[in-house]
């Protein structure tokens, strides 16, 4: 019983906290909150956490997969590059960022390596990727993005993909998912009653279910491939994550 209370008295204060903390967050205008989660991004976003790491380099990334002209959609702080850097298969690497206040943490992440190909990064919307020809890109990937993507966006951003996309080639995408209501409802819930909140410090993200983003691409990419993942990550609301393919 002391475990219980204890387990609902810990939920409580972290609620309270993110409201606190919400509260605050939004009498900021967007260009200072876009600046402070650039920088919370940056400390979260670990390379020497490998469980994460695991993931993204040995589950996802493996150089096998990523070959070619490379696109990445949300590059963040960089955080896939200890996949990257040293995969030979790779010819050219075009990152997609809007928040220009994580350019930084990716060049300054990236400076240790001799990295050998060319490397750029746009400030566009990957909703909008104008400067990048059709059918020239090998690989896309894609690592927690669309949750902060509001609708209908998304279906944007993997139409764009798809116009930049090479016949038969991949975009490889990690993303998470709102918990599954029949077999975690308590997870469930709870997501939706910090999603308000959670929207607020985090970026705009939101607990979706990501995959109808994906379903819907039936009709236009030749195969859609996913699979249900858990992040490896002691927080117990966002470990639901989908791992998975599209084929141009
Ligand atoms: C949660 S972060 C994930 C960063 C990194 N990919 C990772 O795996 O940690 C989401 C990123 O997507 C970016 N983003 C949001 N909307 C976007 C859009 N429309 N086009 C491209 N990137 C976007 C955000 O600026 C942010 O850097
Ligand atoms: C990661 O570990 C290395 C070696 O232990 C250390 O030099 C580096 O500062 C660490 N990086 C971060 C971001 O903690
Ligand atoms: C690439 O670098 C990583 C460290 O960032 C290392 O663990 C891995 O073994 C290297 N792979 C190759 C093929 O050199």
């Amino acid at each position: 019983m002391g475990l219980i209370l204890r387990f609902l008295f810990g939920i409580l204060s972290f609620i309270v906290a993110l409201i606190a903390i919400g509260i605050g967050y939004s009498k900021l205008d967007n260009v200072y909150r876009q600046k402070i989660f650039a920088s919370i991004l940056n400390k979260v976003s670990d390379p020497n956490d490998s469980a994460m790491m695991d993931l993204r380099c040995n589950q996802l990334l493996q150089h096998s997969n990523v070959k070619g002209h490379v696109l990445e959609i949300g590059t963040g702080t960089g955080i896939n590059f200890p996949c990257l850097h040293n995969n030979t298969n790779i010819k050219s690497y075009t990152g997609i960022e809007p928040n220009v206040n994580m350019h930084q943490y990716f060049y300054n992440l990236i400076k240790q390596w001799n990295i050998p190909y060319e490397i750029r990064l746009l400030s566009n919307s990957a909703t909008d990727m104008h400067e990048i020809e059709s059918n020239s890109i090998d690989t896309i990937i894609m690592t927690f993005v669309l949750c902060s993507v509001p609708d209908p966006l998304p279906e944007k951003i993997l139409l764009e993909a798809h116009r930049i996309l090479k016949p038969d080639r991949n975009f490889i995408f990690f993303e998470h998912v709102v918990a599954n209501s029949k077999t975690k409802p308590f997870t469930y819930r709870f997501q939706k009653i910090i999603e308000p909140l959670w929207k607020i410090i985090n970026d705009g993200c939101q607990f979706k279910p990501i995959t109808n983003y994906f379903d819907a691409m039936k009709n236009v990419y030749s195969q859609v491939q996913y699979e249900h993942s858990v992040m490896p990550v002691p927080v117990f609301f966002i470990k639901d994550a989908i791992k998975g393919k599209l084929v141009k």
